[in-house]
């Protein structure tokens, strides 16, 4: 890297923790006095827990979006509901589990240095573990987040659709600082885990008034799709591995893309802005590429900042 790049990429850097951290300072050794296990106690439970339950991965890293989504990434999306109902009881939640993973973290932590390790960092560390134990690669987490005290299920609306557009993803990644780069990288998150027919359907029921099924879906992708989620199941678990290797993170999400076999209408989408296309054929053809752009853009995600305390319980505000 040229040194001017250097200074360039440094002070985007720092512009962008000045905007997004809220006052909570980000840094790469903020437990290195008070809790230097705190990363080592996460991987080994995360590491367990994904070995007994291959969808353990998969939903850790969703809930991490989702929360960084909603609020900054504060925890928002570990609150129980109390009088008002919470984000992890609003929709979309149909595919939010392993809470609990987070809470035997957590508890194993507050036995060492208790009062010290927000519930925002664990879900942060437990996301890049996830992707670590799939195959995917590593990146120096970012630590320092508080968390919030509030957690609304209205907020959900807030989040990115699986029926958006290329215009509607970019917006609702540019509110939250995100680039169309960004956009490309994180999506291939969809390289792990399950969909169910709910997020989907739209594409192969009904489509638009000229076609039932979307005509930018695979044929065969389209029929398997169609002969599993039909009007008549009701089964609440019907759906779809998001790519044939699901427990695996690899770049076969951007594969799928080109051959017009991703799932939902916004990873489609990615090939309807000449930007995004090329960014889909780049990690496509390079799993290094998309392994170094996706580190970067989960760092730059897991940096929206919201939180206030240190939570003794995920569960609940103190
Ligand atoms: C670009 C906007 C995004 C949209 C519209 C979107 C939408 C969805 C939808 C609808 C599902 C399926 C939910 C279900 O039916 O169970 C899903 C699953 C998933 N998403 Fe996304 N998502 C987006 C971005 C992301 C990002 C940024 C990540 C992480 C980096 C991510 C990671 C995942 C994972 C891992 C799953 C599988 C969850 C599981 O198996 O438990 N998504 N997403
Ligand atoms: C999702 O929300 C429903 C109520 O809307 C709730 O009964 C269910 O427990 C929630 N699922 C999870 C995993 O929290
Ligand atoms: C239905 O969708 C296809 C593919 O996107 C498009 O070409 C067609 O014009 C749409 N029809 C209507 C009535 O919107
Ligand atoms: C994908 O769909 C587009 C639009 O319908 C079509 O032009 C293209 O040939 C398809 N590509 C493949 C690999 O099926």
């Amino acid at each position: 890297m040229s040194s001017s790049s250097a200074l360039i990429l440094f002070s985007s850097l720092l512009i962008f923790s000045l905007i997004y951290s809220q006052g909570n300072a980000l840094s790469s050794n903020y437990y290195e006095n008070t809790c230097p296990q705190v990363e080592d106690i996460v991987t080994q439970v995360v590491t367990e827990a994904t070995k007994k339950d291959k969808t353990v991965a998969a939903a850790l890293l969703r809930m991490h979006f989702h929360d960084c989504f909603i609020r900054g990434c504060d925890a928002s999306v570990l609150l129980n509901s109390k009088k008002n109902t919470a984000e992890k009881d609003g929709p979309p939640n149909v595919s939010l589990h392993a809470f609990y993973v987070i809470d035997s973290a957590k508890n194993a932590i507050e036995a060492r240095c208790p009062g010290i390790v927000s519930c925002a960092d664990i879900l942060a560390f437990a996301a890049r573990d996830s992707v670590v134990v799939s195959g995917g690669p590593s990146w120096d987490v970012p630590k320092g987040r508080k968390d919030g005290r509030t957690s609304q299920a209205s907020e959900t609306i807030q989040l990115p659709a699986p029926t958006f557009n290329i215009n509607q993803l970019q917006q609702s990644f540019s509110q939250r600082g995100l680039s169309l780069e960004d956009l490309v990288a994180l999506s291939g998150g969809h390289t792990l885990g399950f969909s169910h027919c709910s997020s989907f359907n739209n594409r192969i029921h009904n489509f638009n008034n000229t076609h039932d099924v979307d005509p930018t879906l695979h044929p065969t992708l389209a029929a398997t799709l169609k002969g599993i989620c039909t009007l008549k199941n009701r089964a609440k678990n019907a759906g779809s591995p998001m790519d044939p290797s699901s427990t695996t993170f690899d770049n076969t999400y951007y594969k799928l893309i080109l051959q017009n076999k991703s799932l939902f209408s916004s990873d489609q989408a990615l090939l309807s802005n000449p930007k995004t296309k090329s960014l889909v054929t780049d990690f496509a053809s390079s799993k290094d590429a998309f392994f170094k752009a996706f580190a970067n853009s989960m760092i730059k995600m897991s940096s929206i900042n919201g939180g206030q305390e240190v939570r003794k319980d995920c569960r609940v505000a103190n």
